[in-house]
């Protein structure tokens, strides 16, 4: 007779395998890096109709023997059904991101997924404001990714949507896909103003007048007039950029908010916001 399954032998039975096949570290740094996967069978991530931009994925990897498990939001576009993307940073005295860190190219992972209802199929506002934190940026790119790729293909399956993103992180070699994000901009198919801020701008060797200053939660108060900010380092918009024209994009009957990554800053906001009279606001807390 077969040994009796547990839960997280259930659970395990449901995941599947994949290989690491990519690791592109961001601003050259051992420590934040998108990984990507693809599974071992060759078939699409997920079945077809599955995935919608902004959810995140179960990954677990083997430490010490054990089966771990996180939650990672999926970088990724369903469009791109070969692969998954994520967007890691390593926490130092983590369960699990060391050992994923330390991962070479081929070892095998499982996943599970996908989960969650951080996605743009839950408003039918014009506006979107994009807010994230570090590594909460993710499922952003998997959003913008997915709509390019819908205007391209010109199948009509999104409406148009003007996006204003924040991107908050602490030095501007922590801005992870800021190619990509500038580039999108700049082409004008999506209607896209990316507003990447610093939060350490005086010990940043690379921050520079084409990022904001400040911490995301501050510079996003500060864009909608709030006076009675108290910061460390004052909030700043990128040189060309105005408030006004920001506010513009952003008004609270038109305007789905979404807030992703660090707790504290997703708090702040939703308090804030709130008050302000912005009422879809749709959140993704990290920890
Ligand atoms: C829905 C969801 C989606 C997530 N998506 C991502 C993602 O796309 N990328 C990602 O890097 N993490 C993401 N996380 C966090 C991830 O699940 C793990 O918690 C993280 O990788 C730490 O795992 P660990 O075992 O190494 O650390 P643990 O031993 O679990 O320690 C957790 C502690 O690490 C800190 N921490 C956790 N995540 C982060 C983070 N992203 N940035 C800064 N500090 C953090 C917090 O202080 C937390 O208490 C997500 C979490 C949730 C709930
Ligand atoms: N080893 C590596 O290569 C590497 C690379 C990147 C990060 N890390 C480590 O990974 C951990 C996470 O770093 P991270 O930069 O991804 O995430 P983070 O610490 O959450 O910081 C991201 C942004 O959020 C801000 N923030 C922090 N707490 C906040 C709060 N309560 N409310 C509002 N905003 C807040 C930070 O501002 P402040 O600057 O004011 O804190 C920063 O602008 C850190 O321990 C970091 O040292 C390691």
């Amino acid at each position: 007779m077969s040994k009796p399954l547990t839960l997280s032998d259930k659970i395990l039975k449901r995941m599947r395998p994949a290989r690491l096949v990519r690791k592109d570290p961001v601003g050259g740094q051992a420590g934040l890096a998108l990984l990507r996967y693809e599974p071992l069978d060759g078939q699409p991530v997920f079945p077809d109709g599955r995935f919608k931009a902004g959810q995140y994925c179960y990954l677990a990897v083997q430490v010490e023997g054990r089966w771990l498990n996180r939650l990672y939001s999926i970088a990724s576009a369903p469009c791109q059904r070969h692969h998954l993307e994520l967007y890691i940073v390593l926490v130092e005295n983590g369960a699990v991101t060391p050992t994923l860190f330390a991962q070479p190219i081929g070892a095998e992972v499982l996943y599970m997924g996908p989960a969650g209802k951080f996605t743009l199929e839950k408003t039918e506002r014009p506006d979107l404001c994009l807010i994230a934190t570090g590594t909460g940026l993710a499922p952003y790119v998997s959003m913008l990714r997915q709509l390019r790729h819908e205007l391209r293909a010109g199948g009509g399956a999104s409406r148009p949507r003007r996006i204003t993103l924040f991107e908050g992180v602490r030095y501007a070699r922590d801005l992870g896909y800021h190619s990509l994000l500038r580039e999108m901009e700049q082409e004008g198919e999506l209607d896209l103003v990316y507003i990447p801020t610093v939060s350490r701008p005086e010990r940043d060797e690379g921050f520079n007048a084409s990022l904001g200053r400040g911490r995301v939660n501050h510079l996003v108060r500060a864009v909608l007039g709030d006076e009675a900010i108290e910061a460390r380092v004052p909030p700043a918009l990128p040189y060309g950029l105005d408030a006004e024209t920001l506010r513009a994009r952003l008004h609270p009957e038109t305007t789905a908010v979404y807030l992703c990554g660090n707790p504290g800053m997703i708090a702040e906001l939703q308090q804030f916001l709130g008050a302000r009279g912005y009422d879809q606001i749709l959140t993704e807390d990290y920890w």
